[in-house]
């Protein structure tokens, strides 16, 4: 017998129930599933609608298909459409009809949006964890490398020279930032409990939604039934912060990829997180950091095809709702597995100071040059224009700028003195952008 079968006189096609069918992947909700529908039987329970000896046949049922799922021992049927359908199912089978009396008052458009949430709720704080594992590599990998000299670019270009803490602890900034945004996210999901609301007007007996939210660890309940079945927002909000979160280790990918190439050779990943190539003896690839880039096209999709499923929705349910659950489960296990191969890139990376060091060209220090002579009173848009031209007489001399002569230096600007050769120093440069 289906849930709603009464109204039909003919089975479901097959095709159809292949298509409709969510069971193949909203099974993996079936504790936040099974949470929800005990807190609902005490709720009604609480309300009069059931008595207290059928709540606690149903809690205990609800416990035995638990213990099924956590065993492994489950045994789907066919006409399991999806979760919600398979425990109430299974429930019936295990303590008879008082298992039908579960379903009062509720619908599997506010029992599913419950579940989401919880879910949301629980996936959240494990990949929180896992972010600040990162975090944690990153910094102390930063940390190791407070002296340690590298080019720092802008628009790939060699810039002014920067420590190797600030590229790693940049990183680290942006995680930082993710771990906010999963925080908010975890916040959405949590504020609004849908239970109650029905399948779009409202449950009709009188639940007690200040204890439902208590039991099931929501800051509130929704206020308005309607909205609250097509909720999806929380997703969205998930989604995005899963998004930003690829975006970053694509970027860092990108650096680590780049400077993992001979020709920068500032950085070596480890043997255990390098690859080889079946034909190519010598090569050295950086898979994981090619997956954290690519991986974030995947992420942003999985929001993009989110949006797009919500943008066209008329109010309440609608079954296109279904499809919240596959993108919000694939950018989690897509984090769940990339963000642990990153952090292990980071915590085993080698760091090749030398090869920076020699990267350093002391053109990058030209901007000091010309701050050089502001601290000598020239308007810095004239001591850039007087630096400038510094960098392009080394260059037509075909030596680099800090061995300009003093006359060289003195013929573009009086204010140059001995003292310019102090300018001409890496560390120097960094130090004094201490602020
Ligand atoms: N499997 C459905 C989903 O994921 C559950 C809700 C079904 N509701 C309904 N009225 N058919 O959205």
């Amino acid at each position: 017998m289906t849930l709603w079968g009464g109204r039909f006189s003919e089975p479901t096609d097959a095709d159809l129930r292949a298509l409709n069918d969510s069971i193949g992947f909203d099974q993996r909700m079936y504790k936040e599933d099974i949470q929800g529908s005990m807190a609902w039987a005490g709720a009604l329970a609480e309300a009069g609608v059931i008595s207290g000896d059928d709540a606690e046949q149903i809690i205990d049922g609800l416990e035995q298909v638990r213990a099924e799922f956590d065993a492994g021992t489950f045994e789907f049927k066919a006409g399991d459409e999806d979760i919600h359908t398979a425990v109430e199912r299974r429930l019936t089978e295990l303590i008879g009809a008082i298992g039908g009396r579960l379903h009062t008052g509720r619908s599997r458009n506010d029992q599913v949006a419950t579940d989401v949430r919880l879910w949301t709720m629980n996936a959240l704080t494990e990949l929180k964890d896992a972010l600040l594992m990162l975090i944690t590599e990153l910094v102390s990998k930063a940390e190791a490398h407070r002296d340690t000299l590298m080019p720092g670019y802008t628009h790939m270009q060699p810039a002014q020279p920067i420590t190797v803490e600030k590229w790693l602890d940049s990183y680290a900034n942006m995680a930082a930032r993710d771990v906010e945004r999963l925080n908010q996210a975890y916040t959405n999901a949590r504020e609004a409990m849908p239970l109650g609301s029905g399948a779009l007007a409202g449950t009709p007996f009188p639940i007690n939604r200040l204890h439902l939210i208590e039991q099931l660890d929501f800051g509130n309940y929704n206020a308005n039934s309607l909205d609250a079945v097509s909720d999806r927002d929380f997703v969205a909000d998930a989604l995005y912060a899963m998004s930003m979160i690829g975006v970053h280790l694509s970027r860092l990918g990108e650096d680590l990829i780049l400077f993992s190439n001979p020709a920068f050779g500032f950085v070596t990943l480890d043997d255990r997180y390098s690859t080889g190539s079946s034909l190519m003896p010598q090569k050295r690839n950086p898979d994981p950091m090619e997956l954290a880039r690519g991986k974030a096209g995947r992420l942003i999709g999985n929001l993009t095809g989110l949006l797009t499923t919500l943008k066209g929705l008329p109010s309440g349910y609608n079954k296109d709702l279904q499809e919240d659950k596959e993108p919000l489960f694939d950018s989690f296990d897509t984090l769940m597995k990339l963000l642990p191969v990153v952090t292990a890139v980071i915590k085993t990376l080698k760091l090749n100071p030398d090869k920076m060091r020699a990267a350093l060209d002391p053109d990058m220090l030209a901007t000091d040059l010309a701050d050089y002579l502001v601290k000598k009173g020239m308007p810095f848009r004239e001591a850039h224009h007087v630096a400038g031209r510094a960098v392009k007489l080394a260059a037509e001399q075909g030596i680099k700028l800090p061995e300009l002569s003093l006359d060289a230096l003195r013929g573009l600007s009086d204010l140059f003195d001995a003292d310019v050769a102090a300018v001409f120093d890496f560390e120097e440069s960094v130090r004094r952008r201490k602020i």
